[in-house]
């Protein structure tokens, strides 16, 4: 075992990119009560936050677009950060089919103005963490008949349209998932996860002066989510529609597999990623290592918040484009960060449906 947490963040000038949104606001409130100086840059999307976004947290907010080069530089340079933490980012997969370009633009282009401005700094930066995503892998590990590991291959729509769902080989042979290392060759199966595994791209392939370390965060979910943002978060959906009295909607055979890791997991592991002394260059999964289906997890949330399953309903209707199986190793995480997740699902899922209910109270008051 590496003996890590060496750095305290205490007086740190820390700039979250994105801070104002779901992880990087709960993020910022910790690092705060650590004792950083912690300043938030967000445009404060209105796909996230609504028209009229009421945002109340103890870290300086500077709104702002991740776009905009000049006034980013000169925020940059007004609070010479000694960590940044890169969260901005358009963040829906199904859209990023749709609107390549503003991804791209967002979510590349955005990193790579980031970078150069940072470059630039006079006071060169400790450290940069870039919040990645599982979406890299595209359909990740898999193991065949021979136990050999393999990359699966994107599904094919034609087999989906006859309702077979379950991965298989080129020859039609069955393939059986499992949890996905690091080192598994990136196979991103849409635009999103194109551009995040870009972002990687830039910070691993520009030479500069600071630490990196790069968290690929399984579906993370909590209090906080977004619950008008219809493109990310499949929980905070469900219970925003089930809080409305809708039927929810589950794809495919229901036996998508998530792995689901808490938000204040979350965030301590990129507490853990700015204390320790000797994970620079490293890219870590950030996950449970547990599997949940997305019918079940369906079924937890209206049993949390006391409706029956007649509530859901398995469609059969599928989404090109979607992965059936992410699951992460978490190995380098626990070796790395000294980092392991604390929340049962269970309790996540109390945590999320309280959440909810309390904000569709306030929302309908
Ligand atoms: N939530 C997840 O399940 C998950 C999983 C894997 C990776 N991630 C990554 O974590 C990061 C944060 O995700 P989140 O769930 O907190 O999302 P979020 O949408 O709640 O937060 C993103 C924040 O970025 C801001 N933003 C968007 N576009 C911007 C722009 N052009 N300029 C400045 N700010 C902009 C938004 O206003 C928002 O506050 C993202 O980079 C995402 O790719 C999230």
């Amino acid at each position: 075992m590496l003996l890590v947490k060496e750095l305290s963040v205490k007086g740190e000038r820390i700039f979250i990119t994105g801070g104002a949104g779901f992880i990087g606001s709960r993020l910022g409130r910790a690092l705060t009560a650590l004792g950083a100086e912690v300043t938030v840059y967000d445009n404060l999307h209105p796909q996230v936050h609504g028209d009229n976004p009421d945002i109340n947290f103890p870290m300086r907010l500077i709104k702002g677009d991740i776009r905009d080069r000049e006034f980013l530089a000169q925020a940059i340079h007004d609070v010479l950060p000694t960590v940044v933490i890169h969260l901005a980012a358009e963040t829906g997969t199904g859209q990023s089919a749709d609107e390549p370009s503003r991804y791209c633009d967002v979510n590349v282009v955005g990193t790579g103005y980031l970078i150069e401005i940072l470059r630039a700094m006079q006071c060169p930066l400790r450290r940069f963490i870039l919040a990645a995503t599982r979406a890299v892998y595209g359909e990740g590990a898999y193991i065949d008949a021979m136990g050999r590991m393999v990359i699966a291959p994107p599904r094919k729509t034609e087999a989906m349209a006859r309702g077979l769902f379950d991965i298989t080989d080129e020859q039609g042979k069955p393939l059986t998932a499992i949890a996905t290392p690091e080192n598994m060759p990136p196979a991103p199966g849409s635009v999103y996860g194109s551009t995040k595994l870009m972002q990687e791209y830039l910070i691993q392939q520009t030479p500069a002066p600071w630490e990196y370390i790069i968290l690929r965060l399984q579906n993370v979910y909590g209090p906080g989510q977004s619950l008008r943002n219809p493109y990310t978060g499949v929980l905070s959906i469900f219970c925003q529609q089930a809080l409305a009295g809708k039927t929810l909607n589950i794809y495919e055979d229901g036996a998508i597999i998530r792995d689901f890791v808490f938000v204040d997991d979350v965030v301590s592991a990129f507490v853990s990623a700015c204390q320790v002394a000797t994970a620079n260059g490293e890219v870590i999964n950030i996950g449970t290592g547990h599997r949940a289906s997305i019918a079940d997890a369906a079924q937890l949330i209206l049993t949390k918040l006391e409706l029956t399953d007649q509530n859901y309903n398995i469609t059969g209707e599928f989404r090109a484009g979607d992965i059936r199986h992410a699951l992460a190793d978490i190995s380098l995480a626990q070796n790395f960060l000294q980092w392991s997740p604390k929340m049962s699902f269970e309790n996540g899922i109390q945590a999320l449906v309280d959440w909810a209910k309390s904000e569709e109270g306030i929302n309908a008051g």
